[in-house]
């Protein structure tokens, strides 16, 4: 079975995960909207994250940090002379690419445009800075521009004082962070995989410069792991190291963990060794001592920076385009999303087999006793089988049937999504068997 994208912006439009920002207006480019089940799977994106990098670990903070930040904040780390792309135009058709993206150089006569497909046709390569600009307070002049952060990283590194004195850590700790970025990319596209607004979910693990080398592989094996907690499956994974022409100008070293996207292997998540350039450089910009001073080796250095770094709207896309399935059941297709159920949106579904006989009370009484626990929906409308079939498309894990036997002893049916497999389950015992299964 092979997974398109059209499958999936279809679905996920039609059940709520994502439709286009502003649609009845025509729509804007590269902004979508996240509805009532991509709002779930989003959160759930974000809460595993949250949980594996802040609450399962004791050297590691969160913060939240403004979006709108000093304009020399973006001058110290590189982001207004260095955060740009190279940008050609076809002479003929008026597209617009990165000049990278081409199959060739721009210059030569061969390149054919991807839009046209007409021949040397392309403008000499110019630098286009990616940041958005907008300005700060009622006078709009060069003196107020200020800039919509292209990245999160850089409200951790002008904190990092801030919350090693008033948590107390010591180096090597991290800090991590969840939100919004913004960036005017030239070739926008592959439906949320590359948008000009996105969120990011962020961590900088401060180090002695000398253990840096240490750190980097520790966060690049952690990271790995993480994804197998989310579900997504390791052989659709892998490493790519950046080359020289390829490093950020900041980084050291980096590695890419890539996922296998309909249209091919993509960067998901990038882990940096920063070394201390963004400390240096805000501590040359805002004359404030970075240092920290270890206090058994009486040393005082600029920490190195280990930076995880990965997208929530594109790790939410790997995980619909991962949990994408399509088989037979008795003669009929079946799509289902085979979400770990730590993604799932919605953990259980709850049918009343018909709707008399007081079926419908009691399944009303056990979403609400569910309800505090997890995420359920109850659904009393067609047959039993549509019913799961609209369970199993938008990932519900079980799908529990109060039906005839339940009247006698008090017990439901507890299908599985995956394995299609039923138990009978007591309903003095329906929360503990639910919780054991979707618990992280
Ligand atoms: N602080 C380092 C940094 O921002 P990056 O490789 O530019 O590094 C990190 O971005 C991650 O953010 C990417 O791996 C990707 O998951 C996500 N990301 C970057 N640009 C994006 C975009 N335009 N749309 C969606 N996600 C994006």
């Amino acid at each position: 079975m092979t997974v398109t994208m059209d499958k999936i912006v279809s679905l996920a439009k039609r059940r709520g995960f994502v439709y286009p920002s502003s649609e009845i207006y025509g729509g804007i480019n590269a902004c979508w909207d996240y509805g009532p089940l991509g709002i779930r799977l989003k959160n759930n994106v974000k809460a595993a994250w949250w949980r594996a990098m802040t609450q399962l670990r004791d050297d590691v903070e969160g913060i939240d940090a403004a979006i709108l930040m000093s304009p020399e904040v973006w001058v110290a780390s590189g982001h207004v002379e260095n955060f740009t792309d190279p940008l050609v135009d076809c002479r003929e058709c008026k597209a617009r690419f990165r000049a990278d993206h081409l199959k060739g150089d721009p210059t030569d006569e061969n390149t054919p445009c991807p839009n046209c497909g007409r021949k040397g046709t392309m403008t000499e390569p110019r630098l286009f800075n990616l940041m958005f600009k907008t300005f700060m307070g009622p006078v709009e002049e060069d003196a107020n521009v200020i800039y919509l952060r292209p990245e999160t990283a850089q409200g951790i590194y002008v904190n990092f004082l801030n919350v090693q004195t008033s948590s107390r850590q010591k180096v090597p700790f991290g800090i991590a962070q969840i939100g919004k970025a913004f960036r005017n990319e030239i070739t926008p596209g592959n439906f949320i995989f590359r948008t000009r607004e996105f969120e990011q979910m962020e961590m900088q693990f401060f180090v002695k410069p000398d253990t840096a080398d240490e750190w980097f592989e520790h966060w690049k094996e952690q990271r790995l792991q993480w994804y197998d907690t989310i579900g997504i499956r390791r052989e659709k994974l892998r490493f790519h190291e950046h080359g020289p022409n390829e490093l950020a100008h900041y980084a050291r070293a980096a590695y890419d963990i890539e996922y296998e996207f309909p249209f091919g292997w993509q960067e998901l998540e990038g882990i940096h060794n920063r070394g201390d350039f963004d400390l240096t450089r805000h501590q040359e910009h805002s004359k404030k001592k970075l240092e920290y001073f270890d206090e058994p080796t009486k040393e005082r250095f600029l920490p190195y920076i280990v930076e995880t770094s990965a997208g929530c709207d594109r790790t939410l896309l790997t995980a619909l385009v991962d949990a994408y399935r399509i088989d037979e059941q008795d003669g009929d297709e079946r799509t289902y999303l085979a979400f770990h159920p730590t993604l799932a949106p919605i953990k259980a579904a709850v049918f009343p087999l018909v709707k008399k006989e007081g079926m419908p009370d009691i399944a009303h009484k056990i979403v609400d006793e569910l309800r505090p626990y997890m995420e359920v929906f109850y659904d009393e409308k067609g047959a039993v089988g549509r019913r799961y079939r609209r369970m199993d498309e938008i990932g519900t894990p079980y799908c529990i049937t109060v039906d005839t036997e339940t009247l006698e002893n008090d017990s439901v049916t507890v299908r599985a999504r995956d394995t299609l497999e039923q138990d009978r389950v007591n309903l003095s015992e329906l929360r503990g068997f639910l919780e054991k299964r979707i618990r992280p």
